[in-house]
């Protein structure tokens, strides 16, 4: 299948095709994603949490970001790459979020970035967008504001909050982002904004109506370790897989049933006589 591209994620929105997006980290579960299909791998910062155990995604660095991403790279061959910019890569000034961006085009061979925000964010798109970085929005439950919101909640419940948020994702359309994800948002509102926007909204609890879906590979994958929120399906129990395989093993080589003869490496017979002799 032909390499996707920012350009043929805008044809899928026109032809109502829906776009397909999971959180990797590592090379062996990106090629994974790759081999199997799907659009676009976005390379999280959701992995400060479910790979390093973090409470929230605040504390990731651009060096652990970019490190994870070219893993990433090694594996990709067909779908889009997009990497996260984390938490204070780009909130202190635009040129120092521009130079963070090129970063992960330079060094770790990312296709495009995603940033946090609405209006707020209109200036640095540009600029970003004008380096030749496309740039993928996300708006509604960002998870880099977690102390502002006071926490993981829904976002754009009440009128004024939705009028800001058809505000922040027509601005983010007019400033140049190419895809915007809309995360922890009611679906009537994730419908009226998809609606509205030429560029593809991807929804992540967002409902059903929005031109894509992402979810995060280890909530879909059971790799987790507290209940997932409504949103999640869970397509695998891999960490049940994990336990189980895990603890055979475990048992096989303290009752001596693991290595076997079979899987031991021998002496040819020659070195065997003289040893034996
Ligand atoms: O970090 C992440 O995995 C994300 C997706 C959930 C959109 O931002
Ligand atoms: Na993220």
């Amino acid at each position: 299948a032909a390499k996707v591209t920012v350009p043929s994620l805008l044809d899928k929105k026109l032809a109502h095709e829906p776009i397909t997006v999971v959180t990797a980290y590592d090379y062996a579960s990106a090629r994974l994603v790759d081999e199997v299909g799907l659009d676009v791998i976005l390379v999280g910062d959701s992995l400060a949490m479910v790979m390093q155990g973090h409470e929230n995604t605040l504390a990731i660095t651009m060096d652990e970001m970019l490190l994870y991403t070219r893993g990433v790279r090694r594996a990709v061959r067909r779908a889009l790459l997009v990497a996260d910019m984390p938490f204070g890569s780009y909130q202190i000034d635009e040129s120092e979020g521009v130079a963070n961006a090129l970063r992960f085009v330079k060094e770790a061979g990312a296709e495009a970035v995603k940033i946090e925000g609405g209006r707020e964010r209109v200036d640095l798109v540009r600029r970003i967008v004008g380096a030749q970085v496309p740039v993928m929005g996300h708006i509604g439950l960002t998870p880099q504001s977690v102390h502002r919101m006071g926490g993981y909640k829904v976002q754009g419940k009440t009128l004024a909050a939705i009028e800001e948020m058809r505000a922040d994702a027509l601005a983010l359309e007019d400033a140049g982002c190419f895809a915007i994800v809309l995360e922890g948002v009611p679906r009537e509102l994730a419908k009226i904004v998809t609606d509205e926007l030429h560029v593809p909204t991807i929804g992540i609890g967002a409902g059903p109506d929005c031109d894509g879906q992402v979810l995060v590979l280890h909530d879909m994958m059971t790799m987790t370790f507290s209940a997932p929120a409504k949103f999640v399906r869970r397509y695998a129990d891999v960490s049940g897989i994990m336990r189980e395989a895990l603890g055979n093993y475990k048992r096989d080589v303290e009752t001596h049933q693991f290595p076997s003869d079979a899987e031991s490496y021998h002496l040819s017979q020659e070195m065997r006589d003289r040893m034996a002799a």
